[in-house]
């Protein structure tokens, strides 16, 4: 095949940027230049200040684009980026569908067909299109047909697909130690090449045993599928945290010992407040509209009920809070963590977003802290006022209660060590390479001393509930110190 030398990616967002860099860095006699509509993104991924918080990221991007021969690009200039590139990827948001046909379930492939057209107008020699967004199963024939209709002749585009996998927090350990990269492509002779051009620069540093190509609609479907099947045991877990509230098991054993089983494994078993992030909710939703639209109600009912779990478990907690502080929720409550997991800044879908959104519909007076979410994006997040403390302690200062909602590390009053802890920490990492993030922060910021919790108690006020929508305190050690504590899935502590 021809090799790749010159790469654009449209879409300088979580997958686009963290993406490039690590292609650049493996493979320095690539040129890649990553664009984006957004021009303050773009300013932001050529400073200091990258527009998204990913462990390690910020040294690799550093290397490839400020190196004595730097080949990683963040440029305002789509026109030329993409008339120079031999290969592009498309990799720009695909949310949840607002309005029109599907709204509320189908994923919006506006921004995508906009960036199509624009490679269909500027191309003027031969491109490898490589679909890197998460779309329906077929979107490969929609954009080989805007291709057909734009009436280019002489130039041929080969649409490839290639989902991302990478979860935020560990997106460059994710993308440097891959458990698969999956390249769908049609059975052609142009099919074939442009898979194997796309593998090539794949295989810089992913062995090739771990690339794996599969038919083009397969390879769309597998992604869509993956994010069910991983949201979809998360629910199954939730659902059996209430089984163990009603009983007196305790649902981090449960999951320990389920988990021991090869063929269940450990990942994804963390019982919690509830899944968010940008992907899981739209994408579950993208596959019940597909197997609505394919007149399978059944199919769609099945994985529907994946999204209603996750929506009752977040009520059920929210529920529980206001049972246990009975009608004094006006007495203010302190949020620990905001964003949708650790270790990043994103809070898109975040379980906190509809739980403090609940609260203070109920009156309730809520203070939060996180380590990464900015002050701008939690008001922008939560109609009503809330108050964004700068500090755990200032949050707790005079609260009744203390909610947790994301598992911060500096949160847990738990040691390391032991068989269940440490299995409890491998299935909070979903990308199974336990150095994970780890090794790649360094003396990261995000590093932060652990919450002093004889401190927290010292400056609340009674009752003193700690709510734990993550588990990640050792609830007797609270209670030694006065708290109530309500974790998820184990009985009450007091
Ligand atoms: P994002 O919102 O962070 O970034 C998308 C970027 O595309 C934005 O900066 C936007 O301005 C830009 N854009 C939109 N239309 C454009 C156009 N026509 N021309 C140029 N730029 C345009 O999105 P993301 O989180 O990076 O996700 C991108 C895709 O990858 C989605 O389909 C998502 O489902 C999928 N995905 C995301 C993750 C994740 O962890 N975030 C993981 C795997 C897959
Ligand atoms: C997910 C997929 O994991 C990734 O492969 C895909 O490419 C994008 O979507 P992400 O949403 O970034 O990644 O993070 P993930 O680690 O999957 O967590 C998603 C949500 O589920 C978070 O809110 C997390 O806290 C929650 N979760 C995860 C649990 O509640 N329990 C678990 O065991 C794991």
């Amino acid at each position: 095949p021809r090799k790749v030398k010159n790469i654009c990616c449209i879409g300088a967002g979580h997958v686009g940027g963290s993406t490039c860099a690590v292609i650049a860095s493996n493979n320095p006699d690539v040129v890649v230049t990553v664009v984006d509509l957004n021009v303050e993104r773009i300013k932001a991924w050529n400073s200091e200040e990258l527009p998204i918080y990913e462990p390690g990221l910020l040294k690799l991007v550093q290397q490839a684009r400020d190196g004595a021969r730097p080949n990683l690009f963040f440029s305002k200039n789509m026109g030329s980026a993409i008339f120079e590139a031999d290969l592009i990827f498309v990799c720009v948001n695909t949310p949840t569908k607002q309005t029109g046909l599907g709204a509320g379930q189908a994923l919006e492939l506006d921004y995508l067909q906009a960036a199509i057209k624009r490679i269909a107008e500027v191309a003027q020699n031969d491109k490898i299109i490589v679909e890197k967004s998460t779309v329906p199963c077929r979107t490969a024939e929609t954009i080989q047909g805007i291709f057909s209709a734009s009436g280019r002749r002489g130039v041929r585009f080969t649409v490839l697909s290639n989902p991302e996998f990478l979860a935020a927090g560990t997106a460059v350990a994710d993308l440097l130690h891959p458990d698969r990269v999956l390249i769908g492509r049609s059975k052609t002779p142009d099919g074939y090449a442009a898979a194997a051009a796309l593998a090539d620069v794949y295989a810089a540093w992913i062995p090739r045993d771990r690339i794996v190509t599969i038919n083009l609609f397969s390879s769309e479907l597998a992604k869509l599928s993956a994010n069910a099947l991983l949201a979809q045991r998360i629910s199954s877990i939730n659902s059996l945290s209430a089984i163990c509230e009603a009983t007196g098991a305790d649902i981090d054993e449960v999951s320990y010992a389920c988990g021991l089983d090869t063929r269940i494994g450990p990942s994804m078993l963390k019982a919690s407040v509830g899944f968010g992030g940008s992907c899981f909710r739209k994408d579950v939703l993208s596959l019940c509209y597909l197997a609505e639209s394919l007149d399978l109600p059944e199919v769609a009912a099945y994985w529907k009920g994946v999204i209603d779990m996750n929506e009752y478990q977040k009520d059920r907690f929210t529920t529980n809070i206001v049972s246990c502080l009975g009608h004094s929720l006006a007495k203010k409550l302190a949020v620990l963590g905001f964003t949708y997991k650790k270790d990043t800044n994103d809070t898109r879908e975040s379980a906190a977003i509809s739980i403090v959104s609940n609260l203070t519909a109920k009156g309730a007076s809520v203070s939060i802290y996180d380590p990464r979410a900015k002050m701008d994006q939690v008001w922008r997040d939560i109609d009503t006022y809330v108050s964004v403390s700068g500090s755990a302690y200032e949050a707790c200062m005079d609260a009744q209660a203390v909610i947790i909602l994301t598992e911060w590390d500096e949160f847990s009053n738990k040691p390391l060590g032991g068989a269940l802890e440490n299995a409890q920490r491998s299935s909070d990492n979903s990308s199974g390479h336990p150095s994970g993030a780890s090794d790649l922060t360094g003396g990261d910021a995000s590093k932060k001393s652990k919450l002093d919790w004889a401190f927290v108690a010292k400056i609340m006020c009674p009752p003193k509930y700690v709510f734990d929508g993550r588990n990640v305190v050792d609830a007797g050690k609270l209670t030694e110190l006065g708290f109530h504590v309500e974790c998820i899935g184990k009985p009450s502590m007091s």
